[in-house]
């Protein structure tokens, strides 16, 4: 019912040559994948160049951030209508490293979730705990802040044009994956929240990403449960081979 979505968030990676090489290898082993929704996010500047490549392939783009305002005097931002101009159709909204190291909060990944959808992009909007939060048994009061607060005036059919990304900060480039019983569980209480913003119809539509060490050999375990509907994966998606057996989780 929820096509799944595997997205590479290359984050601070890859110069053009590296990307266009990367993107190349992609779009040469997955040309036969069709029921896999697949999304690259390189860093900006390489965004033309891994748009020319997947040109003609099912491949899809991203960007890593935007900024929620069209343009004027912000400098060193980057607006939604520019990532849609080279190409983007998906944008990460609120990634943990941005939460983080550069001050994001649940009212700025508000704010650029909206302006994303305004200029018809889709968020990957991103939740997730510390460690420290997990083992004081706060999971689902952050990650419901992090749901409620960053769809907050949301309709539901702009909801219906999103995707959630949970990914436990805790399993970001540590090795350390939640187990599928551990990511199920925050996905089920996402799921909920999504069924209770927008209706059951459009709660149970919204695809769901689990990233956070993601690898070849626990996609195919994470992806069997039923409210995990792809991965957002870092590490394994600067290679082509481990990428695309992630892509091909299926076969
Ligand atoms: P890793 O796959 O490297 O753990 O990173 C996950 C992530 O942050 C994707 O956005």
């Amino acid at each position: 019912m929820r096509t799944p979505i595997i997205a590479g968030n290359w984050k601070l990676n890859k110069n053009r040559a590296e990307a266009q090489v990367l993107a190349q290898a992609i779009v040469a082993e997955t040309q036969s994948v069709k029921d896999v929704e697949v999304v690259l996010c390189p860093v900006y500047t390489a965004l033309e160049t891994v748009a020319t490549v997947i040109r003609n392939s099912n491949i899809k783009l991203g960007a890593q951030d935007m900024f929620w305002e069209a343009s004027g005097a912000f400098t060193g931002e980057v607006s939604s209508d520019l990532l849609k101009d080279v190409g983007c159709q998906y944008v990460i909204i609120g990634h943990s490293e941005r939460r983080q190291y550069f001050f994001e909060t649940n009212e700025t990944v508000n704010k650029k979730v909206k302006a994303a959808l305004t200029a018809g992009l889709t968020p990957i909007v991103c939740v997730g705990e510390t460690l420290p939060e997990r083992e004081a048994g706060q999971v689902e009061a952050v990650v419901g802040n992090h749901v409620k607060n960053g769809l907050a005036g949301l309709s539901s059919e702009e909801i219906r044009k999103i995707v959630v990304a949970y990914e436990p900060v805790w399993a970001i480039g540590t090795g350390k994956t939640a187990t599928p019983e551990q990511a199920q569980d925050v996905h089920q209480y996402i799921r909920k929240l999504l069924l209770e913003l927008a209706g059951e119809e459009v709660g149970n539509s919204v695809r769901i990403q689990y990233g956070g060490s993601v690898k070849p050999d626990n996609v195919k375990e994470l992806m069997a449960k039923p409210d995990i509907d792809g991965a957002l994966v870092g590490g394994a998606s600067l290679k082509p081979d481990s990428f695309v057996s992630l892509v091909k989780f299926n076969s």
